[in-house]
């Protein structure tokens, strides 16, 4: 028998173990819930899932990042009755879209959505939006607040629905996204598609469909199915300037093609933030009639505190130092820093001393200085996640 013939005996011995398993088949929709602090509203999510799915082979995976409300132990009451159900806990991690990508790798059937434990998310919409893979006209059904009939007028406060809309209106010209809502936390999705970006999606902050998008091919198909954003009854929202400013981070990096990872750019914005405040304390320094090395003195000192702060509590957010280790670290940030500010100024007189441009001497100091100090301090400083 030709070496041929054998491997395809293999493979139908393989196959059979398969149908011989004696298991039931699995889900045909996967539901991935990212959970923080949701005690109060799983079991009534269930509850309405149950209803709402009562034809479809589903499961739900709950992504919880160690509540302290003990969220988790809801649904591990829940798992023992119903295996439809199942939570997955991550210690010492903090991150919506990690969570989501996490689960969806965790799931097994060829088709999940996403949602929110809240019950913010109107999960009546969820077997349309099968429907609409299943007769194959989308890969990727986005729920959208701001569609025809969808809304999120009594749900978001008059700001954050601005600031919603400046995002959206952002992530469309930048990233050239064509849906109205791609910042909304519920869509479906066929499986593979999140098995393909997934290497290359962010951890960190909640816009994962953006960076979905914005990550995969653009032969993918986005259909949209508009639905009312409810307000949140139990617990409270997640989402604060941190979660902003990651969203920023997000569109530079993609913007750049990935070029500017999400943590350079918010290093980059923080150290630019450090420039501004650094000549503004020096200006009212100068103006109290401080003597100009005092008034530099201090300026330095107040932008090295004011960088260190925030890089610490954005930029390696998910490796934030504490307690002691927060002063430790700003001695550690301040040294790089220093090292960088000379490696700067040394590589800057080097091209100068070189007939080159001023400018472009300045640049290449401050270029390499910046440099130096994000790598020294991703490895030094934050190295470990805490
Ligand atoms: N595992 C995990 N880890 N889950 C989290 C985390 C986290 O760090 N942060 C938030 N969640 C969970 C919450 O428990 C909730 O189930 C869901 O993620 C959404 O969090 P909320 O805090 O309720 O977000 P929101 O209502 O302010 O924001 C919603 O609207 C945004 C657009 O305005 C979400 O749907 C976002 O995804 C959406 O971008
Ligand atoms: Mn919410």
């Amino acid at each position: 028998m030709s070496s041929h013939g054998s491997a395809s005996l293999t493979n139908r011995a393989k196959k059979l173990t398969v149908i011989d398993g004696g298991g039931s088949p699995g889900p045909e929709l996967s539901i991935v819930i990212p959970t923080f602090n949701e005690r109060d509203n799983i079991v009534p999510l269930i509850e309405r899932l149950r209803t709402a799915l009562r034809n479809i082979a589903w499961e739900v995976i709950f992504v919880d990042d160690d509540s302290v409300d003990k969220t988790l132990d809801v649904v591990r009451d829940l798992s023992i009755r119903d295996r439809r159900i199942r939570g997955i806990r991550r210690i010492n991690r903090r991150g919506l879209a990690g969570a989501c990508v996490e689960g969806i790798l965790s799931s097994s059937a060829p088709i999940v959505a996403v949602m929110d434990a809240d019950l913010q998310h109107d999960e009546t919409r969820l077997a349309e939006m099968l429907e609409i893979i299943r007769r194959d006209e989308g890969d990727l059904v986005v729920a959208t607040r701001y569609g025809d009939e969808g809304s999120a007028d009594g749900a978001l406060t008059s700001i954050r629905s601005a600031g919603s809309r400046v995002a959206i209106r952002a992530a469309q010209r930048l990233l050239h996204v064509e849906t109205t809502d791609p910042m909304s936390g519920f869509f479906m999705v066929r499986r593979w598609i999140v098995e393909k970006a997934a290497p290359k999606l962010s951890q960190q902050g909640f816009k994962i469909l953006l960076d979905l998008i914005a990550s995969s091919p653009r032969s993918v198909r986005i259909a949209e199915i508009p639905y009312v954003f409810r307000p949140r009854i139990h617990g409270e929202s997640k989402m604060d300037a941190a979660v902003v400013t990651e969203y920023l981070g997000l569109l530079v990096s993609k913007w750049s093609g990935d070029l500017i990872s999400g943590r350079i750019a918010l290093f980059g914005m923080v150290g630019s933030s450090g420039v501004v405040l650094h000549l503004a304390v020096l200006r009212l320094l100068l103006l109290q009639g401080a003597t100009f090395s005092i008034a530099q003195l201090g300026a330095m000192l107040v932008a090295m505190v004011s960088n260190y702060t925030l890089n610490n509590t954005l930029t390696y957010r998910d490796r934030r130092r504490r307690g002691w280790q927060l002063l430790t670290g700003l001695v550690l940030f301040s040294l790089l820093c220093s090292v960088g500010i000379l490696a700067g100024v040394g590589v800057s007189s080097l091209f100068y001393g070189n007939k080159s441009q001023w400018w472009l001497a300045g640049l290449a100091g401050a270029v390499i200085g910046a440099a130096w100090n994000y790598i020294t301090n991703s490895l030094i400083t934050w190295r470990h996640a805490r």
